[in-house]
Formats: structure tokens, sequence, C-alpha cells
């Protein structure tokens, strides 16, 4: 392990020397980082590269199998599911799978974090907060829904409002546009924006998405395999001179892939007839 490149009060957030595996594959090595509070950074690379299990090490969802993660300077990695569970009422967050709870109406759903961490609050002060969070979000009237009868940019939407039901410091969003068309993907960037401008959140985002990544990003972050390969803002990353940095995000495939594709497709063309897909 080498020595340690940033402090614990480097940022709301710091990541020292982190690595994680998952029996021998090494999905994470080495990774230091320091998040700056109230901005917005975001973490691209492609799938399968560690983007999610990043994410999950920031509240710790993940514990590292090497390394540090501390919260506003204290450290936060090895502390037990209690103390985590404090700690996480800091944080909102917005991942990829089941966002909602589908057997709950958009009120429930939101309600639901409040009532876990807030003893005391009665039904009408209740009623207003969730309110409140639903109009930021432009879902003020759906309460009654559930989420099944929305769409999934109002899903999201609605995912946000519940993200932000306790006030957080920090946002994490896992491909908080993957899945929706380019309008509602705009709408998401515009509120993930109007958050950080009017509430000042601290936000980290994972995407593959870099129209989303360009406008919404103060500072990006590439990974490959396992290593930050890229760390700046958004000009910095287009002009990158690296073809991998390239290659990623002109959403074009590298010539080793491509080769590897090609001879792919030889050989399934020898191996398949079109009968076995009947
Ligand atoms: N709990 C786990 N146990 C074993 N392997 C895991 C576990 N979670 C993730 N992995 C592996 O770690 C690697 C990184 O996964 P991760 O979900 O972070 O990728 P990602 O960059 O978020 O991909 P995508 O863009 O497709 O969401 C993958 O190879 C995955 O199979
Ligand atoms: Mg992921």
């Amino acid at each position: 392990m080498s020595r340690p490149t940033v402090q614990p009060d480097d940022g709301i957030l710091v990541v020292q020397n982190l690595t994680k595996r998952f029996g021998r594959a090494v999905v994470l090595e080495d990774i230091s980082l320091a998040i700056e509070e109230s901005k917005t950074t975001v973490v691209i690379g492609p799938s399968g590269c560690g983007k999610t299990v990043f994410l999950k090490h920031l509240i710790v969802l993940e514990r590292p199998s090497e390394g540090k993660v501390f919260f506003r300077g204290q450290r936060i990695d090895h502390l037990d599911e209690k103390e985590l569970a404090e700690i996480r009422t800091k944080f909102g967050f917005c991942f990829q799978m089941g966002a909602l709870f589908d057997s709950l109406t958009v009120y429930e759903n939101i309600a639901f974090p409040v009532r876990q961490h807030v003893k005391s609050m009665d039904e009408k002060t209740l009623d207003g907060l969730v309110k409140q969070k639903l109009a930021l979000v432009g879902m003020d009237g759906y309460q009654q829904h559930y989420p099944a009868e929305l769409s999934g940019g109002q899903r999201k939407r609605v995912a946000l409002a519940r993200a932000i039901a306790l006030n957080p410091e920090v946002i994490l969003y896992d491909e908080p546009t993957t899945g929706l068309d380019p309008i509602t993907s705009d709408i998401i960037n515009e509120l993930i924006l109007k958050l950080q401008k009017e509430l000042k959140i601290t936000s980290v985002a994972v995407t593959h998405d870099m129209k989303s990544a360009y406008k919404i990003a103060d500072r990006i972050i590439m990974l490959y395999k396992g290593k930050i390969i890229a760390d700046g803002d958004a000009d910095y990353i287009r002009n990158h001179p690296s073809d991998l940095v390239q290659q990623f995000i002109q959403g074009k495939v590298g010539p080793a892939e491509l080769a590897a594709l090609r001879l792919g497709g030889t050989q399934a063309e020898s191996q398949f007839s079109p009968d076995d897909f009947r």
C-alpha cells in the first residue's frame, strides 16, 4: 500500500488507499480521493469497472478489503451497523435497483425514512414535509399513487424526493438517468443541479451518460480496471489525451474489444444454427 495521498480532512468524504476484492477479483485498487463539500462529483467508467461498488463504500454498504473511508474527518468504514445507521441519516441515496417500495404509496415511500428516524413527528407536519419534498421535484399531487402507476421518470423523481426527506448533507446517485428518454433525463439533471444550488448538497453521481455528466459535474472521475485514470472538470475530460478516455466518452469500442468481438462473431457463426434459437 502506498503512502496516503489524501488526509481525512481534505474533503467531506475521503477515501484513502481503498482496495476492494471479491474473492480473487480486484475490483478497486488503491484508490485515494477527497470529495469536496457542496460540489457534484461524477464517477464514470465502463460497465463492471466498479462504480457502484465504489459508491457503496462511501456509506459502508461495502467494507474495504484495505484502506479507509472518512466522513467529515471521522473514520466510518469500521463502525458497527448501529453507528452506521446514525451516519447514514446524513445521506440520501438514489440507487440503481429497487429505489421505491412497490407496495407503498408515494406518500408512504417518502414518509418511510422520516417515520424510521424522527420519532416524534405529528401527521400534519409529516403531510407538510412530504408535500414540500414532492413539490421540489414537481410531483406534489401524486401522494396516493403507487409506484406501478408512475412512469420511469416520475419514479426517479419520487425516489429523489425520498432521498432528500431527511435533509441529507450528501446525496449518492447511481445511474440517475439510465433508462430515461433524453427530455426526462434532462429534467432529472436539472433537479440534481437545483438541489445542489438551493440546498448546497454534496452529490456523488455514478453514470455512463456523458451528457448528464457534463451537465451536472463540477468534477468528473473516470474509473478503469479498478483505478482512477482521469480526474478533472468537464473541459479537462472532454480534451483528455488518453485514448481510453476518448473512446469511453465518445462511446466508441476500442481496437482490442473490436478485434475480440469480430473473432467472437466468426466463432459464434460456426457454433450455432438458427434452429438453436427457435
Ligand atoms: N457482492 C459482490 N460479490 C462479488 N462480486 C461483486 C459484488 N458486487 C460487485 N461485484 C463485481 O464487482 C465488479 C464491479 O461491479 P459494479 O457493480 O461496481 O460495476 P459498475 O461499474 O457499477 O457497472 P454498471 O455500469 O454495469 O452498473 C463486477 O465485476 C461485479 O461482478
Ligand atoms: Mg453500477
